[in-house]
């Protein structure tokens, strides 16, 4: 676990670390330090700009050039990190997220290490926080030999701005929450089954001061959660309801949040090819979020209430699965053909969503790894988001570009609906076109929406996991996506 604590200094050069990180513009005439790089420069006797040339920097973002000291700074590493141009007015808090990021990831194995980059305020304070925080993050629990090394241990950032104490525990809390649920996402099926993941929810959940109930496989039958038993049935690892409530005395508001968490999605009977199937451990990415946002939301001790419900099924192929054609009463009471068992994150979904309304929420947000269309229409990284209220969808677009979460706004277009007609039940759970797959499965979801209730719903199945390589603040494999969005949007309605 990376620790981080801030430093009034405006004295980097003689400032007692392993590693000092400053950042470096693109200019017209060639590099231009960045603010935190006072004094450095002459230290290094003139000759930075020179240095980092002859390694090939050009200041631009992903850019790190490692530079010894030879005993011209305290620290005997310099690392120089690329900020792209200067901006005209204020940094851009993700410019320093990922800056920051990507300094600490060229540093695994480093221990401590002092961040001197822009932080003239307390958003770029705790911006330079959480990259440098989220940069750190690896999993190794799994690694016996080749690379298991341990990753920073301590980031001090350097920063005399108003209020960047509070902005850095801020970006503590965030990034520890993050962090959990990136090992979630990681953490391989074998270990991570549902009531394994109701147990660490009800541990860590109740420690944290939030109350937690389970429903487990009897209790969800009884109950009537129809989508949730369908899903789960296939599997010998059956499915559960996890709710987690945080309240506030002084709170106004209450957000429910209702995440898809399935285990382990190997399309059902309806089953997967192996290239699509090896990675849908990251298929209770939703659930995780929730958990994850929870927890940071009452360790800040928000003003506001947020109900989660984690919906946690696998989705397996056996005798006992559920059968394309077969139907089952929703907990909303509404009936469902299952056409395309692999189409499950929806059933399950629908009754976390129907349950969350009888808490009377101002507003439910759900966040699903739903679908691939996401990924043809998106791409890895950016999420789409939808609803049945205009401001809300705008609201949860403006909340997480803040946050540094790239999510854009999709419709849900009426035409749409018929699609999902059955023949013998209420709705079927696939429309015969894939066009447009990512509106349908928000279409279905619509469709359970309490009346009256405020809804939104983020589909991130490329952004939950990163297949490819690292970059910024991400890593490989779980990236802890829609967390962060999810407290701000707490922070929104607090009081
Ligand atoms: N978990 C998948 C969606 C997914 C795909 C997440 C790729 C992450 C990466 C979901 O359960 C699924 O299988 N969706 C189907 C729906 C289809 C059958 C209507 C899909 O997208 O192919
Ligand atoms: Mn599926
Ligand atoms: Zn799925």
């Amino acid at each position: 676990m990376t620790t981080v604590r801030l430093n009034p200094t405006d004295n980097a050069v003689s400032f007692d670390t392993d590693a000092l990180v400053v950042g470096i513009h693109t200019g017209p005439d060639g590099l231009r330090p960045a603010p935190g790089t006072d004094g450095l420069d002459e230290a290094l006797g003139g000759r930075l700009a020179a240095t980092l040339d002859s390694v090939g920097m050009k200041g631009k973002p992903g850019e790190v050039a490692k530079v010894p000291t030879f005993g011209a700074l305290t620290a005997p590493l310099l690392v120089v990190v690329g900020l792209g141009d200067a901006p005209e007015g204020d940094y851009d808090a993700e410019v320093l997220r990922r800056a920051a990021g990507t300094a600490i990831r060229a540093l695994a194995g480093t221990g401590r290490v002092a961040l001197a980059l822009p932080a003239a305020d307390a958003e770029q304070a705790g911006a330079v926080a959480i990259g440098g925080l989220l940069g750190a993050y690896s999993f190794v629990k799994y690694r016996t030999t080749g690379e298991r090394r341990a990753p920073v241990t301590e980031l001090t950032v350097l920063s005399d701005a108003e209020g960047a104490g509070p902005a850095i525990e801020r970006a503590s809390a965030l990034a520890d929450s993050v962090s959990l649920v990136r090992d979630l996402v990681n953490t391989p099926p074998s270990d991570l089954w549902p009531a394994r993941f109701a147990e660490i929810a009800e541990e860590t959940g109740s420690k944290a001061g939030l109350s937690v109930e389970v429903l487990d496989e009897k209790e969800l039958e009884e109950a009537g959660y129809g989508g949730i038993v369908a899903v789960g049935q296939g599997s010998i690892r059956p499915p559960r309801l996890v709710r987690l409530a945080y309240g506030h005395p002084e709170a106004a508001k209450t957000i429910a949040l209702v995440g898809k968490g399935i285990t382990f999605d190997s399309g059902g009977l309806s089953l997967k090819p192996s290239a699509a199937m090896d990675w849908m451990k990251a298929d209770m990415g939703g659930a995780a979020s929730i958990f994850g946002a929870l927890l940071a939301i009452a360790r800040l001790g928000l003003k506001v209430n947020v109900i989660g419900y984690l919906c946690l099924a696998e989705n397996m192929p056996s005798g006992s699965a559920q059968r394309p054609s077969d139907v089952f009463t929703s907990f909303s009471g509404k009936t469902v053909e299952v056409l395309d068992t692999d189409a499950e994150g929806r059933l399950v979904l629908i009754d976390g969503i129907a349950r969350a309304g009888q808490d009377n929420p101002d507003l439910i947000v759900d966040v699903a790894t739903l679908t691939g269309a996401q990924i043809v229409a998106l791409g890895w990284r950016t999420a789409g988001v939808m609803a049945n209220d205009d401001d809300l969808r705008a609201e949860i677009v403006e909340i997480a570009g803040e946050q540094g979460e790239a999510v854009w706004a999709m419709p849900l277009p009426d035409e749409l609906r018929k699609g999902l007609d059955s023949p013998v039940a209420d709705i079927a759970n696939l429309h015969p076109e894939r066009f447009g797959g990512m509106l349908t499965a928000g279409i279905f979801l619509r469709e359970f929406v309490p009346d009256g209730v405020r809804w939104a719903h983020i589909d991130m199945a490329g952004p939950a996991f990163n297949k490819g390589e690292a970059h910024g603040y991400t890593p490989k494999g779980g990236t802890g996506a829609i967390t962060r969005t999810l407290v701000g949007l707490a922070e929104r309605y607090a009081g």
